[in-house]
């Protein structure tokens, strides 16, 4: 891309992210680099710039990459999942004895990783809870943070733990899944990395699994390629295309399901069969004004409690809008009670993802289904 896309609005940006120049008789996006094995120059042999091999070299993740590092505003190394990436900062950054503190609340595979992986390898595993409070980081390597939190959508002020994990010697890695680069940008707020779950709303359709981390340190970029490469924690040429063509359409997703969220955010809250709503969106909530101060754009993901598990099952079968699904960011509108993958949750709490159908649809269906749930 030969043009500064960088002060121009989000959806121009998303459309024209990563995209080669005009070339007459050319793709926008050229289609996907399906290869595992490219030819090599019979002479010469292996060539610095010249793809050989297909876990380093494929130019669908090239430009996907530049994509994601234009709108993070870093150096991007996609990786296969977004656990892959999570996986990857930590076993790059962490070193025996040092210390690394991760969320108390939120997504529970990085806690898990990080107690199974890392406290065997001789490394201590704080957590701390995304409201805080935050244990004193002299002598923590690393601080993970994840805002806003999955599930229970607390949010923190990264800029100030940023400053206050500087001043420690910290490092600062944000998951920025739940946000992504167009609700916030992590690095712009002194974080050193951020890692995130591309499967979610950035590719946005539930059809592939992606993750990346960004940085503008160089080193830290070097590290992580080397490891993705060498490990083969890759994302393949055609999800990578996928992923990419997706992009183009995140700011108009969003923008839906966010006012989707927050219609169904206000309905929630007043609605005699909830018990509680989480959505950093709503005024009143604990996470609005941290949330107001801080994201572009809240994301379209709300959590909701119910009286008991029977109450959510019977919401989920009166539902015809609604799937009971995990996961979160699609097209459609799913639903998923946490406390069956194990979460420290209540038994009717519920993580919603509002999907991009119409507002009214959606009102209309789950005030329907809420009727039904008692
Ligand atoms: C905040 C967060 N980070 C990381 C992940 C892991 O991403 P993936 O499922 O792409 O491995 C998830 C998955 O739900 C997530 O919610």
């Amino acid at each position: 891309m030969t043009f500064d896309l960088s002060a121009l609005g989000d959806g121009t940006r998303c459309v024209h992210a990563g995209l080669p120049d005009a070339v007459p008789g050319q793709p926008f996006l050229p289609g996907p680099a399906l290869a595992s094995t490219y030819h090599l120059d019979p002479v010469a042999g292996p060539m610095p710039g010249v793809d050989g091999y297909g876990r380093p070299d494929n130019a669908s993740r090239r430009r996907l990459e530049a994509a994601i590092g234009g709108l993070e505003g870093g150096e991007c190394v996609a990786f296969a999942s977004g656990m892959a990436a999570v996986a990857a900062a930590l076993l790059v950054l962490a070193r025996v004895n040092d210390t690394v503190v991760v969320p108390a609340d939120g997504y529970f595979k990085t806690r898990e990783f990080a107690n199974a992986t890392l406290v065997p390898r001789g490394i201590t595993v704080l957590t701390a809870p995304t409201a805080g409070p935050y244990p004193p980081l002299d002598g923590v390597r690393l601080l993970m943070l994840e805002t806003p939190a999955n599930p229970g959508l607390d949010v923190c002020d990264i800029a100030e733990l940023a400053a206050t994990a500087r001043a420690a010697g910290a490092l600062l890695a944000v998951d920025n899944t739940t946000a992504t680069p167009l609700g916030q940008r992590p690095l712009d707020l002194g974080a050193d990395l951020v890692v995130a779950s591309g499967t979610k709303a950035l590719a946005g359709h539930a059809d592939l699994l992606f993750g990346y981390a960004c940085t503008r340190v160089p080193e830290l970029a070097i590290l992580l390629r080397e490891w993705r490469d060498t490990t083969g924690a890759i994302p393949g040429g055609f999800d990578s295309w996928l992923a990419h063509r997706s992009l183009a359409t995140l700011d108009l997703r969003l923008a839906r399901q966010s006012a989707n969220a927050a219609a169904l955010a206000a309905m929630l809250a007043e609605h005699p069969a909830v018990r509680q709503v989480r959505w950093p969106g709503l005024p009143g909530d604990p996470a609005f004004a941290v949330a107001a101060r801080q994201m572009k754009r809240i994301p379209g993901v709300l959590m909701f409690e119910l009286a008991s598990r029977q109450h959510v099952e019977r919401f989920l079968a009166a539902s015809r809008l609604v799937y009971a699904a995990t996961s979160f960011g699609g097209p459609h509108t799913t639903a998923d009670r946490r406390a069956q993958w194990g979460d420290d949750a209540s038994e009717g709490l519920v993580r919603l993802s509002c999907g991009i159908e119409d507002t009214d649809d959606l009102l209309a269906d789950i005030t329907a289904a809420l009727a039904r749930s008692e």
